[in-house]
């Protein structure tokens, strides 16, 4: 089922926490709203589920499946909600824990006992907590939990899921395995998610598209490969991975470096965004295009080469590059290098990193 917001305003007294928000859930996506602590993630989630209000300003709407949903009751929106803090009853098991949803329905909606062992079994084999039905929640790792609280979300048979930083919690190891989980999980049900984090790599991996937040505004919405290549500015270049600023100038079409980094009024003076990867390093200075640098530290346990420098500003520089690059030069600390940009993004407003 698609989600759609329009022109969500959030006030808290005169703090605007959220202000005219506009986004659309395609049907059976998974979304990762992306954004630091505070740019307004939560806000959005319990708007959408409505245990918030928003202001009631023109326009102003929630959709579900293109229908809106203002005012109707909490438990008639049918969310499915995993917060960060597993919020699992203590003194129910597992089994428990998942059916409790479906066990204090009454009336019509009530559920015979074999309906509702057959759908809470399924579950648990659907989060791969086959055998543990009977344990109880300190009985459990963190990534266990996790799997339960989800289990108890998708119980009800939600019409789409709300996730607010359910990893966030966990260590890094457990976290990069339950996000490739939720992944394959996602493909085979096909529920249409919302992802909250604040964690790029979570959700450049993890999602069909990203929606980037930052102090209660919508920076750029995409797939993982369009905000990651394509920021439409310096925030959301920064958040999404390390970047580099230089300064300088472009003349008969090759960046000069403003060495001296002092930021004139000079027009011609542009700022230049580039990637740690799209660096290269170079032992001489060819056609004196690169900057002069000195290696400050080489790191390299892990799938690739980090090296950082700092020109003669002492300004520092990071470079990521794979193995088989390092090893035609193997630069030791205290080299001096020339860094050399390889593909740079300008940005033509204010933004300081
Ligand atoms: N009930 C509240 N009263 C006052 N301020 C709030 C309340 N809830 C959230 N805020 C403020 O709104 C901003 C956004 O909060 P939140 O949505 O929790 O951000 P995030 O989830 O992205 O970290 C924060 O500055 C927070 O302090
Ligand atoms: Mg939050």
């Amino acid at each position: 089922m698609s989600v759609e917001v329009r022109n969500i305003t959030k006030r808290f007294g005169n703090f605007t926490a959220l202000e005219n928000i506009n986004m659309l859930v395609p049907d059976g996506d998974l979304v990762a709203l992306l954004g630091p602590s505070g740019s307004g993630k939560t806000t959005l989630l319990r708007i959408i589920a409505g245990l918030e209000s928003f202001e009631p300003v023109d326009g102003a709407d929630i959709l579900f499946k293109g229908t809106s949903v203002v005012g109707n009751r909490i438990a008639e929106r049918r969310v499915g909600f995993v917060f960060q803090h597993y919020a699992l009853f203590r003194h129910h098991t597992v089994y428990g824990n998942i059916a409790f949803g479906l066990k204090v329905r009454h009336g019509k909606n009530r559920m015979p006992r074999k309906e509702i062992r057959e759908r809470v079994m399924n579950l648990i084999h659907l989060v791969q907590l086959d055998g543990l039905e009977s344990r109880y929640p300190d009985q459990l790792s963190g990534g266990q939990r996790q799997r339960v609280a989800l289990a108890r979300a998708l119980a009800i048979e939600p019409r789409f899921l709300l996730l607010d930083e359910p990893f966030g919690a966990l260590d890094a190891r457990v976290r990069q395995n339950l996000r490739r989980w939720l992944r394959r999980m996602h493909d085979e049900i096909k529920l249409t998610s919302i992802f909250v984090t604040h964690d790029q790599e979570e959700a450049l991996e993890l999602a069909d598209r990203v929606v980037v937040m930052n102090k209660g505004h919508v920076e750029q919405e995409g797939t993982p490969t369009e905000v990651f290549h394509n920021p439409k500015n310096a925030f959301v270049m920064d958040f999404l991975g390390n970047v580099n600023l230089f300064h300088g100038r472009i003349e008969s079409g090759r960046i000069l470096f403003d060495q001296t980094e002092i930021v004139t009024n000079d027009n011609n003076q542009t700022r230049f965004f580039v990637r740690p990867h799209e660096i290269e390093l170079l032992p001489e200075n060819i056609d004196n295009a690169g900057l002069p640098a000195k290696i400050s530290r080489v790191q390299l346990a892990g799938s690739i080469a980090k090296i950082e420098l700092t020109d003669n500003n002492n300004k520092e520089i990071f470079v990521e590059m794979s193995h088989d690059k390092y090893s035609v030069y193997k630069f030791q600390n205290g080299d001096s290098v020339f860094v050399l940009p390889k593909n740079s993004i300008v940005f033509p407003e204010d933004y300081s990193i």
